[in-house]
């Protein structure tokens, strides 16, 4: 359970940029603010390997975490962003496609979602985004800590219902403050690791 060895390999823009080690990918994303960044320290127990932020759009870059030398978690920028002019989200949508297109070591697409909210319309797009490249899912919805345990089941199956998600398509509640789901994920994300 305690992971010795985390530390960032490359910020890449473009594929020629991606480590070249092998190791298998999970990748993150999510809304702007979603927990993204916040989500891999809290995995790998460190409080500031990825940069967060209280303001949206801190990740710029495609980041590969190397996690003990057995994987990497990248880390995307967020979508939805008001702010954000059209041709960085062109951008945006260029290295998120050259990304996932062609990267073989990529094994498992995680999308979050705020677990307060009804998904997005960017965010069912990035489900299907995912869909549409054959990376299987994990839907991991975040901040937790903000929703009573009486309220979970409502907010899970508005998720679902929202994102229209596949039966076998698995849905975990996350919280950074508690570390609630932490122990799971892991679970869930080692079985598409191999060793
Ligand atoms: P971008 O890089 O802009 O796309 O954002 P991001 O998805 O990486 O979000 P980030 O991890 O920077 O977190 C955004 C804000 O949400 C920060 O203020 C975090 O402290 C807060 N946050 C993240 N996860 C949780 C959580 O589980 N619970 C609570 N209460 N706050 C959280
Ligand atoms: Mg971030």
């Amino acid at each position: 359970d305690k992971i010795q060895h985390a530390d960032i390999t490359i910020s890449a823009v473009s594929p020629s940029q991606y480590p070249d080690d092998g190791l298998t990918e999970i990748v993150l994303a999510g809304r702007s603010n979603v927990g993204k960044s916040t989500f891999i320290n809290t995995m790998v127990n460190r409080k500031k390997l990825a940069r967060t932020s209280g303001k949206p759009g801190k990740t710029r870059t495609l980041n590969f975490f190397n996690i003990e030398n057995e994987l990497f978690f990248v880390d995307v920028p967020g979508y939805g962003y008001a702010k954000v002019s059209n041709a960085e989200q062109n951008k945006w949508g260029r290295m998120m496609t050259d990304y996932f297109a062609t990267r073989e070591e990529l094994a498992l697409g995680i999308l979050l979602v705020d677990f307060r909210h009804e998904p997005t319309d960017l965010d069912i797009q990035m489900y299907d985004l995912y869909k549409y490249y054959d990376i299987p899912v994990l839907i991991v919805a975040t901040k937790a800590d903000k929703i009573k345990k009486s309220k979970y089941n409502k907010h899970s199956s508005i998720i679902r219902k929202t994102l229209e998600i596949e039966p076998g398509d698995k849905l975990f509640t996350f919280s950074s403050m508690t570390r609630e789901g932490r122990k799971e994920i892991w679970d869930e994300i080692l079985t598409y690791v191999g060793d």
